[in-house]
């Protein structure tokens, strides 16, 4: 036989051959999408408590009856980046313990722009231990309390006409330091932001 050896070229199936192309798509198609995601990449989104005070403060036994109000401020340091607030809810805590909690409306916020939320909610008869009762009045004697808020969100980053995946977003704010007095000299907090 004269058939030199190296000229059985394997014929490749039309089948890998696509498959083979799909397979370049998906690499050049994620590589464009990484690019663009390195070229626009979001910067940290920035939190602090601008405001807070106390009314209508009562503490019967260990019940505690109050309003507590903060001005949270965000800022979306991004140019490129619209952030979708999908969810949010923030909770007031009390040496660890849960005293005040709110879901807060849905809202976009624009790119380089800055928003201030505003929490006010009412709670009524929150037991609290009787360590933390104890500690509350000499604080409130004292005329200052310290508070820890927390923010949870669920966001979605928004770049031209594409929207991310969803991130959870947590803020730490604390010590938050709320004077009782209705002089309002209010040291702003800023807050660990995480997602
Ligand atoms: C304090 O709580 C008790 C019940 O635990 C209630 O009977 C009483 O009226 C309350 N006092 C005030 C001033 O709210
Ligand atoms: C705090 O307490 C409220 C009820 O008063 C509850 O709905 C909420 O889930 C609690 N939050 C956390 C983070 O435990
Ligand atoms: C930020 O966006 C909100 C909602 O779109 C808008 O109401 C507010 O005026 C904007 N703030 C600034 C400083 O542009
Ligand atoms: C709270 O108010 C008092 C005066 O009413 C002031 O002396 C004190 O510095 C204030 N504390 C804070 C943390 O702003």
């Amino acid at each position: 036989m004269a058939v030199p050896q190296g000229t059985t070229t394997k014929k490749r199936s039309p089948i890998t051959l696509c498959a083979i192309c799909c397979l370049a798509l998906i690499v050049i198609v994620g590589l464009a999408i990484l690019i663009t995601w390195l070229a626009i990449k979001p910067k940290k989104i920035q939190y602090s408590i601008d405001e807070g005070w106390i009314r209508d403060y009562n503490l019967n036994n260990s019940r505690l009856t109050s309003t507590f109000n903060f001005v949270i401020r965000t800022y979306n340091p991004n140019n490129k980046a619209k952030i979708y607030y999908d969810r949010m809810d923030v909770t007031v805590y009390y040496r660890g313990q849960n005293v005040s909690y709110d879901d807060m409306d849905p809202f976009r916020q624009p790119k380089k722009n800055v928003t201030r939320l505003m929490y006010q909610k009412n709670t009524k008869d929150v037991v609290l231990s009787s360590d933390s009762a104890q500690h509350l009045k000499l604080e409130r004697t004292g005329g200052q309390v310290d508070l820890d808020v927390k923010i949870n969100a669920k966001i979605r980053f928004k770049v031209g006409v594409f929207k991310t995946r969803h991130y959870k977003l947590k803020v730490l704010c604390s010590p938050v330091v709320v004077n009782f007095s209705n002089d309002k000299r209010f040291q702003k907090t800023d807050c660990d932001v995480d997602y």
